[in-house]
């Protein structure tokens, strides 16, 4: 379960602060499937950041799976997303010097599970990517690189995926591929899913669209 109570989250930039998102309460269900919609700059990535941990709020609450992310320290942060959560970031955020699946290796690495190779791999399949396992992300295209970059995510069974515009830089097919895939793991396992999009039609085949301009 994610709860969220008064939460404000502004930026700092040589004195001028910039407030960029408020959320006075939203609460998400075990295993619910969440579609984050809101215009560029809305905050949609800023929430995403928020319920794994890698940023924190200014004030108010964050809680995922009864854990306070708020008052949590930095290392407790660290642990918590690296046991619970799986991101796929907007711009990827894949180890150069690293191939496609060892870049996915190493997302159940960090949280400390050992010999994900085969997981790995199998990922990668599912995402049509059985022929890329060995290429580094510089010899992967845009949408091969996001879908490197889901893999790593949904590795290891994370209880918490989150996913920032995951069929944004794909064509329909591939995009349904990557959505499919989402949706069943989340569906078989328990996940709970939070997705940014700025699709609507992708949107719909969520359990729930949270428009993020109407949380304040
Ligand atoms: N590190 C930062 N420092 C200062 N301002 C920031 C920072 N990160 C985000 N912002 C600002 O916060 C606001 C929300 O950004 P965010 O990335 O969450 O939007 P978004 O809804 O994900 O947009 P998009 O659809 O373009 O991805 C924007 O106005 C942005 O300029
Ligand atoms: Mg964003």
């Amino acid at each position: 379960m994610i709860r969220l109570q008064n939460v404000h989250k502004s930026y700092r930039k040589n004195g001028l602060v910039t407030p960029v998102l408020d959320v006075p309460e939203l609460e998400i269900p075990v295993a619910q499937r969440v579609a984050l919609v809101g215009r560029s700059g809305s905050g949609k990535t800023t929430l995403l950041n928020l319920l794994s941990g890698l940023v924190k709020a200014d004030s108010g609450l964050v809680q995922v799976d009864d854990e306070d992310l708020t008052t949590m320290s930095e290392a407790a942060c660290d642990r918590f997303r690296a046991r619970s959560v799986g991101y796929m970031f907007q711009s990827f955020h894949l180890l150069d010097g690293f191939t496609a699946v060892e870049n996915v290796e190493l997302g159940a690495s960090f949280a400390g599970r050992s010999g994900p190779r085969k997981e790995a791999e199998q990922l990668l399949v599912a995402l049509e990517l059985g022929e890329r396992l060995h290429h580094f992300p510089g010899e992967l295209s845009i949408g091969q690189q996001a879908r490197v970059a889901l893999a790593r995510a949904l590795i290891g069974s994370p209880k918490l995926v989150l996913a920032d515009e995951p069929t944004g830089a794909l064509d329909g097919e591939t995009a349904n591929t990557i959505l499919d895939l989402l949706l069943k793991k989340s569906l078989e396992q328990g996940v709970t899913l939070v997705v940014a999009t700025h699709d609507l039609e992708v949107a719909a085949a969520f359990d729930r669209i949270v428009r993020v301009e109407d949380l304040q």
